[in-house]
């Protein structure tokens, strides 16, 4: 995902820029690139790839006395990874580096051309720079004319603008996307996340969406709808650590709360009003392919078993699920109408990667769902798509999993338009539910109150049993591994139907069962699978939106229409049991024991 630096005073501007965007660097990005204003002095570098290429290019700049400056890591939406469409975009005489996408770029950029205005890149940003300097030919006020370039932009945003017609401003403006500001005497800060000037800056000041301003001689304007506003700086921590938190108690803790902000971040540029694309996907990618094999482990596993129900329900096509290290010794028949698709957060799982190469000699085509680029299983592939949930740092995954269930549902969908299996009405109820979703993963403070509360009842006991049906199954399964990963204690995901074949047995008031019960999806069967345990006086947490009378705890869920939704919602609440109940064992949240991040061996 882009990240965005800005620096304006005396210091080494170059280095300030380059440090910033390598705490930035997690995020993912395929290219990079820097514009600082000194004195008369423009100077500009951008390269393609990794960091250490800019900075290859760079070694022989140096920049001296007062300036103003910005810079940027790019992760390609609109337009392919190329120097041109690296950002900071030029104009004639200024630069711009922004994050988000501007919605309405092509009416703009048509708007622009028909006027002359010639484009170098393919990208939506690059609109923001002509458009600025298009209104200042007619409006002399460099101020007023970024203020009525940002009055145009649609969709998200955090921007930067530097210009020679006032070389010691830096303008800025915020909408959807995150940027702060950092001070430390006279010194001003940009940045998207506070990472990069940690140990710079020693107060801050977070943006709010629709804000706007510059700085100048160290100053901070600040404006907003209704014009000039004062604003309140914070303290910063000078712990990287703990500011990498947020001030949250677990990174686990943050990446639940981040679900919401990332999911947004998944379906960027790929849901569209009417349709899902996917740029890294050439139109003849799923040519002569006939079935569907996923390869995983763990939660990236449990990913995969949700998305069965999906390309076989949307896509109408099969779809085979296997646990990598199964896979890799069963002596698997493969055919070359197989697609096959390997997830992973890490991208880096020695059982995942030696399945995918398996593959690969066998002559399937390959895919992979990843978050990380540029990893191995990313390279081994001949196509990735990325989940984009930025660095997960709990070992117990949670963001990781949203957004492989979000890509997933979004290629199921993908492939049922190209195949012709989901009608436009279909389609549209899709994408609609799919854009509710941020909106289901929001951890309300009530929410969160009451599973710290009932947390306390589920720390005994002689197990769980997590249960649903159909794609709330999976979800079962991945609730108890959460439980299991981070509580050390016994937790089984089970088909709620299947209970009644043998685990019923363990049923007593000890047994504590999970139950998922949308409403959207077989709901009277999986009442009647509950009302047989809560007969065998197994206690019972139901999590739905319909009240349940026999239910011990009961955590009632918003009613929304579409199973997808009331899935992500019921994922929240799981994670959040299982870190409650970790917490108030006193166990280690993001380093469970025993337990790695990334398991690189078989
Ligand atoms: C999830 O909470 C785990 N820690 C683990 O199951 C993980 O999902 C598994 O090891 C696969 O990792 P990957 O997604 O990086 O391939």
């Amino acid at each position: 995902m882009c990240g965005i630096v800005g620096y304006l005073g005396k210091n080494e501007k170059k280095e300030i820029l380059l440090d910033g965007l390598q705490e930035l660097e997690y995020r993912g990005y395929d290219s990079a690139g820097i514009a600082v204003i000194e004195g008369e002095k423009l100077n500009q570098f951008k390269a393609i790839g990794k960091l250490e290429n800019l900075r290859e290019k760079t070694k022989s700049y140096h920049t001296e006395g007062f300036g103003i400056s910005i810079g940027h890591t790019r992760w390609a939406t609109h337009g392919k990874p190329t120097e041109l469409n690296a950002h900071p975009h030029l104009g004639a005489y200024s630069y711009v580096v922004h994050n988000g996408i501007i919605e309405n770029y092509q009416e703009l950029k048509a708007e622009l051309q028909a006027e002359g205005v010639n484009f170098l890149s393919q990208t939506d940003t690059e609109t923001i720079v002509h458009l600025f300097e298009k209104n200042h030919k007619t409006n002399k006020d460099v101020f007023s004319s970024f203020e009525a370039t940002i009055n145009r932009l649609e969709g998200a945003y955090a921007t930067l603008l530097i210009t020679e017609a006032d070389a010691e401003t830096i303008y800025f403006a915020k909408n959807g996307s995150p940027m702060l500001i950092g001070f430390h005497s006279d010194d001003v800060y940009f940045a998207s996340s506070d990472t990069p000037i940690i140990g710079k800056a020693t107060e801050v000041y977070y943006l709010e969406d629709g804000e706007y301003g510059y700085a100048r001689e160290g100053v901070v304007k600040l404006f907003n709808a209704e014009g000039e506003k004062s604003f309140t700086k914070q303290a910063l921590t000078a712990d990287k650590i703990s500011a990498q938190k947020d001030g949250y108690r677990f990174f686990m803790e943050k990446e639940i709360y981040e679900q919401s902000r990332v999911m947004g971040e998944t379906m960027m540029g790929r849901v569209l009003d009417d349709s899902i694309v996917f740029d890294e996907l050439d139109e003849t990618f799923f040519k002569g392919i006939k079935a569907i094999k996923i390869c995983a482990c763990g939660t990236s596993y449990h990913s995969a078993l949700t998305s069965a129900y999906l390309f076989e329900r949307l896509a109408k096509i099969r779809c085979d699920i296997e646990i990598a290290s199964e896979f890799r010794y069963k002596e698997p028949l493969l055919t070359d109408d197989t697609l096959f698709i390997t997830i992973s957060q890490s991208g880096e799982t020695a059982d995942t990667l030696e399945a995918l190469k398996m593959a690969k000699r066998a002559g399937l085509k390959s895919l992979s769902i990843c978050n990380v680029d540029n990893s191995s299983i990313v390279r081994e592939s001949d196509a990735a798509i990325l989940t984009r949930a930025g660095i997960e740092k709990g070992v117990a995954s949670t963001k990781a999993f949203a957004t492989q269930s979000m890509v997933l549902w979004m290629l199921a969908l993908y492939m049922g338009q190209q195949r012709n299996t989901v009608s436009k009405k279909v389609l549209k109820t899709e994408i609609s539910a799919m854009l509710h979703t941020p909106k289901a993963l929001i951890v309300t403070d009530e929410l969160h109150e009451k599973l710290h509360r009932l947390s306390k009842r589920y720390l005994h006991g002689h197990g769980f049993f997590f249960i649903g049906r159909d794609i709330f199954f999976p979800l079962a399964l991945e609730g108890a591994l959460k439980l299991k990963e981070i509580s050390y204690m016994h937790a089984e995901g089970y088909p709620a139907g299947e209970m009644k074949h043998g685990p019923i047995a363990l049923a007593d008031s000890e047994l504590f069962t999970i139950a998922l019960m949308p409403h959207t999806m077989h709901y009277d069967k999986i009442k009647s699978n509950v009302e047989e345990l809560s007969a065998r006086d197994a206690t019972i947490l139901a999590i739905s939106p319909l009240p349940f009378d026999l239910a011990d705890d009961f955590i009632q869920t918003k009613y929304s229409s579409h199973p997808m939704v009331e899935f992500f919602e019921m994922m929240v609440v799981t994670q959040l049991l299982a870190l409650e109940i970790s917490v108030r064992l006193g166990n280690d949240v993001d380093m469970p024991r025993n337990l790695a991040k990334s398991v690189t061996v078989e």
